[in-house]
């Protein structure tokens, strides 16, 4: 619509005239925020931004190729990836409590981010170039939840991966401060984004980290990754993704149950459906999946994990249950 497209010209206008001969960088989530406003920033300034994407090792089936493939294919942004799977690994090795999950992938989040962008100043420093902006995908709701204050950044640490180091010396761009998420959805369709990406449903920053109840290892990560792709691919199949706010599925690591599985008596681990539907996640309501679909994501998910024996559904509104499990 002309309103999206105006919106677009106008903020790429500013964000040329601000940034000058300067350069910026933007930390990409997987999420559709930042990946907006990086392409946003990308039109206006093109490879004088350079986006980060660290993968801690915690994303879903297929996450991280879409970012390092799909988004730069759509944009042509410049974007560095660090592995940093075995990093977060090791710091997260015999935690099982949510809360200290969240700190330990806050801060290694933050260190990891801190070196790359360190390494970007140090390079941009050698010819002679200043990178003087990061960029941020804060929405209004975000501006006005935190008090409206600007320049510094101010995001809930429970809807990032911990926020961005605090003692920047960058001055903040942050194109989206004024819409709301459908708005900033139309405008990430205006830039040409795929529609995975637009109508991408919200994701914890932590990942499959605190959908995995029990410790998080390399194994259980693997486990859970398969039964998430397969429900996300029957979902799809069945036309409910933009009917289902998200859908959580979750190991009861800890738990093991008995089955059997062709010929032989298994031992093996539950899995937990948490579909919900949801206007704002304040509040929800588990979603009434048709009982076909159910059994085929079941009989799925125990033919085609390991370890997996059982599928269980979530059927508690929030609240009293929250909809993720940790
Ligand atoms: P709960 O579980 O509190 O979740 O009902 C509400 C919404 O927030 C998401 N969520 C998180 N997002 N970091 C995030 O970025 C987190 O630590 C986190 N915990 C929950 C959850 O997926 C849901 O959309």
């Amino acid at each position: 619509s002309w309103t999206t497209g105006s919106i677009v010209d106008e903020q790429v206008a500013a964000i040329r005239e601000r940034v000058g001969g300067k350069r910026a960088i933007c930390a990409l989530s997987g999420g559709v925020d930042s990946a907006v406003a990086a392409a946003l920033v990308n039109r206006a300034i093109g490879d004088q931004l350079t986006c980060v994407y660290v993968d801690h090792g915690l994303m879903r089936k297929g996450e991280t190729e879409q970012v390092e493939k799909d988004f730069v294919a759509a944009t042509g942004v410049k974007l560095r990836v660090v592995d940093a799977a075995d990093r977060f690994l090791s710091a997260l090795a015999g935690v099982s409590d949510p809360e200290q999950k969240r700190k330990i992938i806050g801060r290694e989040f933050i260190r990891v981010f801190e070196q790359a962008q360190a390494e970007l100043v140090a390079e941009a420093g050698a010819v002679g170039e200043d990178v003087a902006f990061l960029v941020q995908g804060t929405l209004y709701p975000d501006v006005v939840e935190s008090g409206g204050g600007t320049g510094t950044a101010n995001i809930k640490s429970h809807h990032n991966v911990g926020g961005l180091p605090e003692d920047l010396e960058f001055e903040l761009i942050e194109p989206l401060r004024k819409l709301f998420k459908d708005e900033v959805r139309m405008v990430g369709q205006e830039l040409g984004l795929p529609d995975e990406i637009v109508h991408r449903q919200p994701f914890p920053g932590p990942g499959l980290g605190i959908r995995i109840v029990g410790e998080i290892t390399r194994e259980r990560l693997d486990l859970l990754r398969e039964a998430d792709a397969i429900v996300r691919e029957e979902l799809t199949a069945a036309g409910l993704d933009r009917e289902i706010w998200q859908c959580p599925v979750v190991l009861l690591a800890d738990v093991r149950s008995v089955g059997v599985q062709g010929d032989g008596r298994t031992y093996g681990h539950p899995v937990v459906l948490r579909p919900v539907s949801s206007e704002d996640a304040m509040t929800a309501d588990w979603s009434r999946l048709p009982y076909d679909l159910l059994a085929k994501i079941s009989t799925r998910i125990t033919n085609e994990v390991r370890d997996v024996n059982r599928v269980t559904l979530d059927i508690t509104s929030k609240p009293p249950g929250t909809i993720e499990w940790e």
